[in-house]
């Protein structure tokens, strides 16, 4: 077994330039798959790097492109709700959000890291975008069940390598209606884009794990936009038939999926008898972020 890794290790080698979960791929002698610490690791770090990068104008031509045709494609779904999960930063989110011509009523956003959920609160608020942001993973979606009528991810199942089916399960879990994917496409790719997903260790064949799930898929195809031409972005659309429509409370319990119960700095479970902590804000929706009460009720 390894030796864990201290933070400063790691912050220095991101300071140095280097590919923090490449490292910790070599680490665990995987080729392949990234641990979701690795993952949150290593995107935490990053925080902060795609707002400041929308200030540059290449980034910023892109995302005027990007979101303008995600948002005419969200459009068509006239989403009463959307979710993005592996929001980021809310860079796509938010500049989605404030073109569609009918902003869905609930929007909101999770992801692995507090500090690019942090990010992504802020970036909203500079947008003057409505939403919540919680802490949260794709494979366990803190959510009950159809609470969104979309669900979408860009850019966040391609590091999931080997998570696919269990990722899969839970977008079309929290959806109601479609569950929208914007990965980097092995299938539909240039050569160029198959060798990044290769050394990348992305994910493959989406569309094959939701057919093996028996999932209803009604659009593929090569996005209109990539911001990196050698790692050409997927539209996979998944139609659901409509469950009825969810809920007051869409933050669930990440492990029972239930409604929590609001208070004061934090939220309830009374399945799991767990606490999740609300810090600076922000819920964090992680199962391993809720702390066993089960006197809960009995406190003041
Ligand atoms: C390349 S960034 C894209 C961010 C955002 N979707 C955008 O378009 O700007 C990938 C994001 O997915 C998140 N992510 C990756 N795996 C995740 C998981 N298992 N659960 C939640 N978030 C995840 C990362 O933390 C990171 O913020
Ligand atoms: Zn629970």
């Amino acid at each position: 077994m390894n030796e864990p890794v201290s933070m400063e290790t790691v912050a220095k080698l991101y300071k140095g330039g280097h590919n923090v979960m490449a490292f910790f791929r070599e680490l665990n002698g995987s080729q392949e798959t990234n641990t979701l610490d690795a993952i949150m690791v290593s995107y935490d770090l990053q925080s902060g790097t795609y707002t400041r990068a929308l200030e540059t104008t290449s980034y910023a031509s892109f995302m005027e492109r990007f979101s303008t045709a995600v948002a005419a494609l969200m459009d068509g779904f006239a989403p009463g709700s959307i979710l993005e999960a592996g929001v980021g930063e809310a860079s796509t989110f938010a500049n989605v959000m404030i073109r569609m011509k009918r902003r869905p009523v609930r929007c909101a956003g999770f992801d692995l890291s507090w500090s690019r959920v942090f990010y992504a609160a802020k970036y909203a608020r500079k947008l003057n975008v409505q939403a919540e942001f919680v802490v949260g993973n794709l494979t366990s979606i803190p959510s009950p069940d159809a609470s969104f009528d979309v669900v979408y991810t860009s850019d966040a199942v391609e590091p999931n390598y080997g998570r696919e089916v269990d990722i899969l399960k839970e977008l079309y879990r929290v959806a109601r209606r479609y569950v929208v994917l914007l990965e980097p496409s092995y299938e539909l790719g240039s050569d160029e884009t198959r060798s990044h997903i290769r050394d990348h260790g992305y994910c493959r064949n989406l569309r094959g794990f939701a057919e093996g799930l028996g999932y209803k898929i009604v659009e593929h195809r090569l996005f209109d936009h990539s911001f990196n031409e050698k790692s050409q972005t997927g539209l996979l659309v998944i139609e659901k038939d409509p469950p009825p429509s969810p809920g007051e409370q869409w933050m669930g319990c990440p492990i029972c999926k239930r409604s929590l119960t609001p208070a004061t700095g934090h939220l309830y479970c009374e399945q799991c008898r767990r606490i999740y902590p609300v810090l600076r804000g922000i819920p964090c929706l992680l199962a391993e972020n809720g702390i066993l009460g089960s006197k809960y009720l009995e406190a003041d």
